[in-house]
């Protein structure tokens, strides 16, 4: 069957043949891959400053950000029949099964010993087939399948945004997201579901048709930096410099939550931090019951925003989505089933 990977000994994303699954054993089904999106981490993958092969091959099969029709059940699998759809989630338990992995939050993983399929250690979704876990596929209504790969980086965003509202204890509703990426876009999205009076800040021109898929959902957008105070900040614009500027635009008891930020040189200010009750978080992957959020909330995003946000392709048109300029839409996705 077709697959895309990376492949450590070329450092290149190359087009392979590999071999089909086997069948599904007790507990697990076997998926038909209908669609992959590509994101960040993929970019990353591509250039081959993140992710890792399964121990002892020399290729990773690439796809985290999939949509999937059950094919085939093994025996003892309940609650899952072939023709249904699924999103499978990405991050599987550590060897050494530590307390959060042992408690079903591998997302918390303490040992940083997981495998993430389509990422570290485990192939993914870029391929025609694949098995797993029934208890690692979510299950998605058949009228959601259109725009089931969504599922997995809103899952993401519902981790940020679950947080976030953990730690803002004030009725403060002032939330700034900065990116104008899918996941900025999907942020402030769901902050605007939770009532939250959102603004987006990012480079883009104001008349940028991603910037529309805000202003259709009365979210405001700016490329002025240095709106007021905000109760809850989302970093989706993977620059630290970005991140750290924003820290200062935090109101008293508010929570920034970093998603894209790397390293970075320059003045904290912990005092201001400490003064005014605020918290920092970072966050990765996603549990369950943030995929079960993102089920929830995918019907609720507007029908122009999930469709403005997407640009599908074709199976092999890789080169163009992950090394190219994949177009003008957020998101990118690869039909694997046309
Ligand atoms: C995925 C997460 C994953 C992270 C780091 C993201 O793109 O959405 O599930 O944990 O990459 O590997």
């Amino acid at each position: 069957m077709r697959s895309i990977t990376a492949d450590y000994g070329s450092r290149r994303l190359v087009e392979r043949d590999i071999a089909e699954p086997p069948p599904p054993g007790p507990g697990e089904a076997r998926l038909r891959i209908a669609a992959v999106g590509v994101c960040g981490t993929d970019r990353d993958l591509a250039s081959f400053t993140a992710g890792e092969p399964p121990a002892g091959e020399s290729f990773l099969v690439i796809g985290h950000e999939a949509l999937a029709q059950v094919v085939e059940c093994g025996a003892d699998v309940a609650g899952l029949s072939p023709g249904d759809w699924v999103v499978p989630t990405v991050r599987r338990a550590c060897p050494a099964l530590c307390p959060q992995c042992a408690a079903g939050r591998r997302d918390l993983c303490l040992t940083l010993a997981f495998t993430e399929r389509g990422i570290w250690r485990a192939h993914g979704y870029f391929t025609d087939y694949a098995v797993d876990r029934a208890g690692d596929l979510v299950p998605i209504p058949a009228t959601l399948a259109e725009y089931g790969f969504l599922v997995e980086p809103l899952s993401v965003v519902e981790k940020a945004v679950s947080r976030a509202l953990y730690v803002v204890q004030s009725p403060g509703r002032r939330a700034l997201v900065l990116g104008l990426g899918p996941i900025g876009i999907l942020a402030a999205t769901v902050l605007s579901l939770r009532g939250f009076e959102v603004t987006v800040f990012s480079a883009e021109s104001l008349d940028h048709p991603r910037a529309r898929l805000l202003t259709i959902q009365n979210i405001r957008y700016t490329n002025t930096f240095g709106t007021g105070p905000a109760d809850v900040i989302i970093e989706a614009a993977g620059s630290g410099e970005l991140a750290l500027a924003a820290l200062r635009l935090l109101a008293p008891g508010g929570a920034m939550v970093v998603l894209g930020a790397r390293e970075v040189v320059g003045s904290v200010p912990f005092l201001d931090l400490l003064v005014r009750n605020q918290t920092v978080a970072g966050i990765v992957n996603a549990s369950r019951a943030d995929f079960d959020a993102a089920v929830a909330d995918l019907p609720r995003i507007p029908e122009p925003v999930r469709s403005g946000m997407i640009e599908r392709f074709r199976f092999s048109d890789f080169g163009s989505t992950l090394y190219g300029n994949a177009g003008a839409a957020p998101k990118a996705v690869h039909m694997v089933w046309e």
